[in-house]
């Protein structure tokens, strides 16, 4: 097959996308979070070409895109869910009004006209609506709810440019629409509906902060804090090794030292931005010796750091600069990009620091642990 790669700032695009959406056919397009690859949500078979595209195991659920708030009542069940938590209904409806269009996933449990294909047999379906003007026009224009996973093949980080989809999927679908870097560039907050409490599944740019703002209570499933393998995420994607780097990545975090005086403090494990002096040094001395070490064995080796901590790393020949430590969007921006171009110089071993754990922080270090199968060397 042969993929077009087109400007999806361009009216004709979109329309030519839509056509191959209607036709069951798959469109990869840019959200602000990560680049979609999209499928007519409602025709299992094309939900099914998804599956095929990416090499992804079929009973993990797609993400359901829509464009206006009066498409949720023809895929969710919210008459059942009425009937049992009328609270859940009413506070899913704060969270689209506070949040959509924006990163924000809500699971309902689904109507019957949302095929098994589309949620990997679920009873329950997951609805996003997207603010990036490219998906928006997409979905209106093609009048399809559209089904789309991140447009990676399964295991690779997901795709911030369209470049990157054309990476890994190049002669596997009909089209990409271009639309730039994105602006967030890790996935959407998962946040699910169908219990008694809001259970964030997945971390997020909108953070349990936020939400808890307009809904109060909220939780976090404790199968993505922990990585224990007795506990099964209830979103099935966070069980997957994801977002993995051809070589081994670990991360080297300071222990705080206890004379820091600090207001946030995760469990005694301290990182980047609001970290000492002392502390900051002592990761690079870390970085810096494992780097040698690997380097002397003759292994391609990257650093992964902010911009502030980059000059500690003068003489090294591969340093990444992922973001600004100070400014979380720079880095989750730009992770999936640095952890791709570690893959494209073939880099066998990765060393990065840890970044900040607050709020949005706490979204990236999510990623950053997963990518590296949850190595940490602490100092
Ligand atoms: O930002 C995003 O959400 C991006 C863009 C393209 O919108 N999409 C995305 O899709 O990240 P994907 O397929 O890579 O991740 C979807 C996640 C998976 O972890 C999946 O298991 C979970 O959502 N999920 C989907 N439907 C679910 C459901 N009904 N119940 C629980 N988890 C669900
Ligand atoms: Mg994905």
């Amino acid at each position: 097959m042969e993929t077009k790669l087109l400007n999806g700032n361009n009216k004709e695009a979109i329309a030519e996308a839509s056509k191959i959406l209607q036709d069951g056919g798959l469109v990869a397009f840019p959200t602000e979070t990560v680049y979609g690859l999209g499928a007519d949500a409602l025709n299992a078979d094309a939900a099914a070409k998804i599956y095929a595209a990416k090499g992804r195991p079929s009973d993990n659920p797609l993400i359901v895109h829509i464009a206006d708030t009066d498409a949720v009542e023809k895929l969710a069940d919210l008459e059942t869910m009425n009937r049992t938590h009328p609270d859940m209904v009413k506070k899913a409806h704060m969270l689209m009004e506070a949040f959509w269009p924006g990163p924000l996933t809500i699971i309902f449990p689904k109507l019957a006209i949302v095929p098994d294909g589309t949620t990997g047999g679920l009873p329950t379906v997951a609805i996003r609506m997207p603010s990036h003007p490219i998906a928006q026009e997409l979905i209106r224009t093609s009048g399809v709810s559209i089904a789309a996973p991140s447009a990676n093949t399964s295991g690779r980080p997901s795709p911030t440019t369209a470049q990157h989809v054309w990476e890994d999927m190049d002669g596997r679908i009909e089209m990409i629409l271009d639309g730039g870097a994105v602006g967030i560039g890790i996935e959407s907050t998962i946040v699910d509906m169908t219990g008694t409490i809001p259970t964030i599944l997945r971390p997020g740019f909108i953070t349990k902060t936020m939400l808890s703002e307009i809904v109060g209570d909220v939780t976090i499933d404790p199968a993505i804090i922990e990585p224990d393998p007795n506990l099964r995420p209830k979103a099935p994607g966070m069980k997957y090794t994801h977002y993995a780097p051809h070589g081994t990545l670990s991360i080297v975090e300071a222990v705080a030292d206890e004379s820091a005086n600090r207001a946030s403090l995760h469990s005694g494990v301290k990182v980047s931005y609001n970290a000492t002096e002392a502390e900051t040094l002592r990761v690079a001395e870390k970085i810096k010796a494992l780097v040698n070490e690997k380097e002397a064995q003759g292994y391609k080796v990257a650093i992964l750091t902010t911009k502030e901590h980059a000059s500690l790393y003068k003489n090294y020949s591969h340093v990444l600069i992922v973001g600004e430590g100070s400014k979380g969007q720079t880095i989750s921006a730009r992770l999936y990009a640095a952890l791709r171009e570690c893959d494209s110089e073939q880099m066998e071993y990765m060393y990065s620091e840890a970044f900040d754990q607050n709020e949005l922080g706490g979204a990236i270090m999510n990623r950053l642990l997963k990518a590296a199968g949850h190595r940490v060397i602490t100092v």
